[in-house]
């Protein structure tokens, strides 16, 4: 690393994101994705789709990789991140492949041969990834070890309140554990595209650019990866003072 683009809006990020894919998918017709959840994605999910169905973009064989997880929720759980990520993009844009996180029974064994189905598709070509407030990537929240495998860890407070918006009373409470790859697992990827947008993420995302590389920053540690980029809007990537790297619309 190191690649941050500032965009002037979200749109232009979503664009990009898009962009690559498309660059991703003429290369090899069946890359291996992780792609994330979170509100920051539905901008870039829209694109995505929306040049899925006007046939710009053919996903449809991608092999996508789950990322996280809450821990003991199923098929069924609505506010599931897989039942998120079906609806936002698997669906509309016709993904069929989907390796899921043995998140309702996440045994060790079940764990090891989840990250075994990720090898024996080759390992994944791009990481997607979004940045929690409190710098968090999957959910391997601050003081994840870097060499960290696919487990099951705690949620922080902070994370449970930033997505209690999900669960509606019919789901009951947020979930206090989760399922995650680990940030060994991830910095595996051949290449990680990080996005950020919105002025609540400005300050995180300088502390994971500019500040130390730290497992109390779990972010800062994908600038140890060497194809590791950064998208962000200019309101996250405000502080982002490297004029040369700016895209103007
Ligand atoms: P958000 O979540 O896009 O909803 O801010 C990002 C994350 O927690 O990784």
């Amino acid at each position: 690393m190191r690649t941050v683009r500032i965009f002037d809006s979200p749109a232009q990020v979503a664009g990009a994101v898009a962009d690559r894919l498309g660059e991703l998918l003429a290369a090899n017709p069946r890359p291996v994705i992780t792609f994330p959840t979170g509100s920051t994605m539905l901008p870039v999910y829209d694109e995505i789709v929306s040049r899925s169905k006007d046939g710009r973009l053919d996903l449809r064989g991608v092999q996508v990789i789950q990322l996280d997880e809450y821990a003991g929720v199923d098929d069924q759980t609505a506010a599931s991140f897989r039942a998120w990520l079906h609806e936002h993009l698997l669906d509309p844009a016709g993904i069929t492949e989907f390796h899921t996180l043995p998140a309702h029974d996440p045994t060790p064994p079940a764990l090891a041969a989840y990250e075994d189905g990720i090898r024996a598709r080759g390992g994944v070509d791009l990481a997607i990834l979004g940045i929690g407030g409190n710098g968090h990537i999957a959910f391997n929240e601050p003081g994840s070890p870097a060499d960290s495998r696919t487990r099951v860890v705690d949620l922080d407070r902070r994370t449970r309140q930033a997505n209690e918006r999900y669960w509606t009373n019919a789901d009951a409470f947020v979930p206090t554990r989760a399922v995650t790859q680990g940030i060994g697992t991830i910095l595996e990827a051949r290449s990680i595209l990080l996005i950020a947008t919105g002025a609540e993420k400005a300050d995180i995302l300088h502390e994971a650019l500019n500040g130390p590389v730290t497992e109390h920053v779990p972010a800062s540690l994908i600038r140890s990866h060497p194809h590791a980029e950064v998208l962000a809007d200019a309101a996250a990537g405000r502080h982002h003072d490297v004029e040369d790297d700016r895209i103007s619309a």
